[in-house]
């Protein structure tokens, strides 16, 4: 069956395409692309019905080609998450390969790349061939396993990286748990190299946030709630570029949430260090106030910062100095959030609310459609040289078709991932993915 997308305002980066076209499906791959010139205001919205309930592009089927008409919709590459956590093996309570991969395609990432905190951890090829095996027999779209920097990520000892690295891994992170051995963390920058694939730093000292729970500040004395300092990130920022600098190693830096950390990632890039960062929509859309009636569902780590911070964010993605927006999808159990702020574990289920958040800063003229493509797209499938994040002939038919004038209400009860917990439960949201095509297979969502 071939597919034809036709008349979509398609936005590639990779080939910088940011026109009308037409984009020709078959075999699961892209088999032309085909561009009518600028798109106009009016052009865009020509064949919109912004009716509530009325789907606003229609399938029709005739002589083995299915057409989808998309006008007045974006036509984007299918989007690729760095940092996903799928929890399978050991914590399926939480999330499965299965059902994290239903969410993903739900919030139109065709990719997703999980961290390696699952039990037992993600520290052997054994562990990483039985997260691909999963993936090709239940997943909804592709896997690409992040390998644990050290044995059980316990920080003393580098686990098996080249076996990893044969066995599929993209990346390695002990992300959960900070690597605090700078002597450890040195030689995982140079096997870096020797790879080429980055070493993703979850940047904590852990001895100075000292068990903290939410962003130290007023409102974490006015709230009785111990605090984790910006400092407790900004020191390990600051080191893992040292590190980088003395490695000449890849490193990349998960989860950016404070203007001091921008600062010191910006200045490292200006000085020719060769880093890149991401950041994760919460950091951009909700400062620690959220925390302020114990609501566990607010509660991650890196901590939600204050108002300056998240300005210091937006501008850090605006410039360009955060490459990447990434999800840190982290569903936990609905008995886990219950409990108190205290022992409640940190997290936000990401994955299907990040496009949408994400699309606010471009309402907002924080970024345009295309850089929005590149930090959610290319940037990673280029950091973590993975064949994703465009339309190029020939590509995996991995497409998102975006619609920004759908209005929707989080409902987290309705996500198909089985965490439930986030913070923007019951916002109103503005655009959302309507189709997402995993290798020539169309998700009507
Ligand atoms: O909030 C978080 N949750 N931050 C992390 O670094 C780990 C993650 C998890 O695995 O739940």
């Amino acid at each position: 069956m071939k597919i034809l997308i036709a008349g979509g305002h398609i936005i590639d980066p990779s080939q910088g395409i940011d026109e009308v076209g037409d984009i020709l499906i078959e075999g699961g791959k892209i088999r032309e692309v085909r561009c009518h010139g600028k798109a106009g205001e009016k052009e865009v919205n020509e064949g919109r019905d912004l009716k509530e309930g009325r789907i606003p592009y229609s399938r029709l089927t005739a002589h083995g080609l299915e057409i989808i008409d998309s006008r007045g919709m974006f036509i984007m590459p299918g989007l690729l998450d760095m940092h996903t956590h799928l929890r399978e093996p050991g914590f399926e309570y939480k999330e499965t390969i299965k059902t994290g991969t239903k969410a993903a395609i739900q919030g139109g990432f065709t990719s997703v790349c999980c961290m390696a905190n699952t039990y037992p951890i993600n520290d052997s090829a054994t562990v990483a061939g039985f997260i691909l095996k999963k993936a090709a027999e239940e997943g909804s779209c592709s896997v690409y396993p992040i390998g644990a920097i050290t044995k059980g990520q316990r920080g003393d000892e580098l686990a098996e990286l080249g076996m990893m690295f044969d066995a599929g891994c993209v990346a390695f992170s002990d992300d959960g748990s900070p690597v605090m051995g700078s002597l450890i963390m040195r030689r995982a920058l140079e096997y870096s190299k020797i790879f080429d694939i980055p070493i993703i730093s979850h940047c904590e000292d852990l001895t100075l946030s000292g068990g903290g729970l939410m962003n130290e500040g007023r409102l974490s004395i006015l709230l009785g709630l111990r605090g984790i300092p910006a400092a407790s990130e900004e020191i390990m920022v600051a080191r893992d570029i040292i590190l980088s600098e003395l490695t000449k190693g890849r490193l990349h830096i998960a989860h950016v949430s404070t203007e001091g950390s921008l600062k010191l990632i910006r200045d490292a890039k200006d000085r020719g260090i060769n880093i890149t960062a991401e950041t994760c929509p919460h950091y951009f859309s909700l400062p620690e106030g959220a925390v302020g009636d114990y609501n566990t569902d607010a509660k991650v780590n890196p901590p939600l910062r204050t108002e300056r911070d998240v300005t210091a964010i937006k501008e850090g993605l605006r410039e360009g100095v955060i490459d990447v927006i990434a999800t840190d999808h982290a569903p936990h159990h609905r008995d886990e959030k219950l409990r108190e702020f205290e022992v409640a574990p940190f997290g936000i289920s990401g994955l299907e609310t990040a496009l949408p958040l994400s699309l606010k800063l471009v309402s907002e003229g924080v970024l345009t459609m295309p850089q929005l493509v590149e930090r959610m797209a290319l940037n990673p499938a280029r950091i973590l040289k993975i064949d994703k994040g465009t339309l190029k002939v020939g590509s995996d038919a991995d497409i998102v078709i975006l619609d920004t004038n759908r209005e929707f209400k989080v409902e987290a009860e309705k996500f198909a991932s089985m965490g439930k917990n986030t913070p923007f439960d019951g916002w109103i949201l503005k655009g959302r993915a309507a189709v997402a095509i995993y290798k020539g297979k169309v998700n009507n969502l």
